[in-house]
C-alpha cells in the first residue's frame, strides 16, 4: 500500500474531485450506448449516495449482463466522475476473481489480504471504490468475508465504511435479461419501452437460482446488502455501429462509415436467423477495427 506520509490528507484532496453529477449524466447518455435502464439506475444511485452527507451504509451496486455490454465501461465512467484520475486513482481498486483469487486452496490467504487491503485503504480514504469483476467466479467464502463491510455498521475496528462504494460485475442473470429483450423484440416492441420493472424479477430470481453462482451461496442477497441490481441489455447492430464510430475516433482516426459498417456486419449476432443482438457486444471492436482500418 502506498505511504501518503505527513501530507497524506493534503494529497488526498488533490486526488478526489467534486462529484460531477452533470458529468456522469452526460457520460452515461453520450458514451454508454443502448443501456437506458442501467444508466438511469446508476445515475440515481450514485447521485443519491454522493449527495448524502451521512449515508447509513456504503453504496453497493451489482451490475449484470451479457458479455461486452458495458459493465466495466460504466464503472469506469462512475470512477471518472468521482476521482480526478478515474480508474488510475489510488482510491479505485479493481479485483478480478480469476486473476487475483485464482486458487481455491489459497482462499484463507486471499481473505486476509483482501480484508487488510480494504480496511487499510478505507482508513486512508473513506471515499474509496472497490470493483469486483467476475463476481460470479469469486469464491463464496471470499464474498462472505467482505459482507460486514457492506452492512449498516457505524464502524468496524475504528474504521467506517459508510462512504465507500462497492461495485460487483458479473454475467449472472445475463441470459434472463437477454430473454426479456428477445421477448420485447418478438412482440414488436421498442427497446426504449423496456424498463427496470421488466428486468428486476428475472434478474433477482436467476441470480438466486443459479447454484454455481457465488452470489447465490452467500447471503449477500437475502441480507439486502446490495442496494441496486443494474441490468445491462444485449447490444444491437446499431449500438455496434456507435461503438465502432467512437472507437475509431478514440484511436485517432477520422471515423469512417464504410469501415464501421463492414466491421459491424462481420460480427456474430443471435438468434442466428434474425441477427438481432451482438454475441460479443462491443467487446472485440477495438481490436477488430485494426483489421478494417
Ligand atoms: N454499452 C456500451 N456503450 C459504449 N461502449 C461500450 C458498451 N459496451 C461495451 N462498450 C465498449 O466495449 C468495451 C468492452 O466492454 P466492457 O468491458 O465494459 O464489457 P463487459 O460488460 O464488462 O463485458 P464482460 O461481461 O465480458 O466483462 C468497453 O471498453 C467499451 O469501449
Ligand atoms: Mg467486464
Amino acid at each position: 500500500m502506498e505511504n501518503y506520509g505527513i501530507n497524506g490528507h493534503q494529497q488526498l484532496f488533490d486526488y478526489i474531485t467534486e462529484y460531477r453529477n452533470k458529468g456522469l449524466k452526460y457520460d452515461l447518455k453520450k458514451k454508454l450506448f443502448g443501456q437506458q435502464v442501467a444508466a438511469k439506475v446508476i445515475l440515481k444511485a450514485v447521485t443519491g449516495f454522493m449527495n448524502n452527507i451521512n449515508p447509513k451504509k456504503p453504496l453497493v451496486l451489482s451490475l449484470h449482463g451479457w458479455t461486452g455490454t458495458g459493465k466495466n465501461f460504466a464503472s469506469q465512467l462512475i470512477a471518472e466522475n468521482i476521482y480526478q484520475k478515474g480508474m488510475t486513482s489510488n482510491f479505485v481498486h479493481l479485483f478480478t476473481a480469476t486473476a487475483h483469487f485464482p486458487h481455491e486452496a489459497h482462499i484463507n490467504k486471499y481473505k486476509t489480504q483482501l480484508l487488510e487491503w480494504i480496511r487499510g485503504n478505507v482508513s486512508i480514504c473513506p471515499r474509496s471504490m472497490f470493483i469486483f469483476d467476475e463476481m460470479d467466479k469469486m469464491h463464496p467464502g471470499l464474498i462472505d468475508s467482505i459482507k460486514p463491510y457492506l452492512d449498516f455498521y457505524n464502524n468496524l475496528d475504528g474504521v467506517s465504511y459508510r462512504q465507500a462504494i462497492f461495485i460487483f460485475l458479473s454475467n449472472a442473470g445475463g441470459e434472463k435479461i437477454v430473454q426479456v429483450a428477445l421477448d420485447f423484440w418478438k412482440l414488436g416492441k421498442e427497446r426504449f419501452q423496456i424498463h427496470l420493472k421488466h428486468l428486476e424479477t428475472a434478474l433477482s430470481l436467476s441470480v438466486f437460482n443459479n447454484k454455481n453462482s457465488g452470489l447465490w451461496h452467500t447471503s449477500l442477497i437475502d441480507k439486502n446488502l446490495v442496494d441496486y441490481f443494474v441490468p445491462f441489455l444485449p447490444l444491437e447492430y446499431k449500438h455496434i455501429i456507435q461503438c465502432g464510430w467512437s472507437e475509431m475516433a478514440r484511436k485517432g482516426h477520422v471515423p469512417n462509415k464504410k469501415v464501421v459498417i463492414k466491421m459491424a456486419r462481420d460480427l456474430n449476432y443471435f438468434p442466428k436467423e434474425e441477427r438481432v443482438f451482438s454475441l460479443q457486444g462491443c467487446k472485440t471492436i477495438s481490436s477488430r477495427l485494426d483489421f478494417y482500418i
